[in-house]
């Protein structure tokens, strides 16, 4: 299948501590992957780089096909690369629909000026924002205050505002911390229910978490890829238990 993104070498360096290492990593069109590994194992940082915020110390991303290396995170956004938390957090006060309707407006006035400046509570953004809200099933919680939902609600809002982009990469960076079982079982559905139509790549710390959902689990530690391989695969490996169990009895 196509490549979507591409990354070459991709490293990433804090002053002498090296967090994304000479990484080589490659996503096909449509995939559910994921990205697992230890804290400190450079999983946010490597985001980070693919949406831009962190520029690398060497390496190259490429987004189907373009080198985006040197690209602002703007100019990814709109090439469809989105990440929860890359274009704006939660405001706690706003109400949820606010929130939507501010990330969406993004969309519709690209540049930077107009998103702070323009009024977002247009027709377009706010028939846009109650679409997603129904798509992620927060309807309901439209009108209460953003701060006072339940932590998996915030989540799934963050997953909402990163949709509001229009993204055809969808990044998300432990979807589901500090979540209930329950709640974490409706993020993942929703998450598979959204990998119908888009590429996702889930990062998460919690290896049972993403062994029922990705179709392809990377390992990261100490900010190399360790191993790649179908759930099983992952979950046999030798190395990949090793990390873990050394973690567990840090
Ligand atoms: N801005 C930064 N400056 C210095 N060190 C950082 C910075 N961001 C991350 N690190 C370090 O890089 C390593 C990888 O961090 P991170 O990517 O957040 O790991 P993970 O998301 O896998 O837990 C950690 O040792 C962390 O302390
Ligand atoms: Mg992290």
């Amino acid at each position: 299948m196509e490549t979507i993104l591409r990354t070459e070498d991709l490293t990433q360096e804090f002053g002498g501590l090296i967090a994304v290492d000479s990484v080589n990593y490659e996503l096909r069109k449509g995939e559910l992957a994921s990205i697992i590994g230890p804290n400190g194992a450079g999983k946010s940082t490597f985001y980070k780089l693919i949406v831009g915020i962190q520029k690398p110390t060497h390496g190259k991303i490429y987004f189907n096909g373009d080198d985006v290396t040197d690209l602002v995170p703007h100019k990814r956004v709109e090439k469809g690369i989105a990440k929860s938390y890359q274009i704006v957090q939660i405001f706690p006060k706003m109400r949820v629909i606010e929130n939507m309707a501010v990330a969406a407006q993004y969309r519709i006035i690209k540049d930077k000026r107009g998103f702070f400046f323009s009024s977002w509570k247009n027709e377009d953004s706010l028939k846009k924002s109650d679409e997603i809200l129904d798509r992620v099933g927060l309807r309901k919680m439209r009108n209460k205050t953003a701060g006072s939902l339940p932590q998996g609600q915030k989540k799934v809002l963050e997953i909402g505002m990163a949709l509001a982009t229009d993204p055809v990469l969808l990044l998300l960076d432990e979807p589901t911390a500090g979540s209930s079982p329950v709640e974490t079982r409706l993020a993942m559905d929703l998450v598979k229910d959204l990998s119908k139509t888009l590429t996702i790549v889930i990062v998460e710390h919690k290896m049972d978490v993403v062994m029922n959902l990705a179709e392809r689990v990377t390992v990261m530690d100490k900010g190399k890829i360790i191993a790649d391989g179908t759930p099983k695969e992952i979950r046999n490996n030798k190395l990949v238990q090793s990390v873990y169990l050394g973690e567990s009895n840090a």
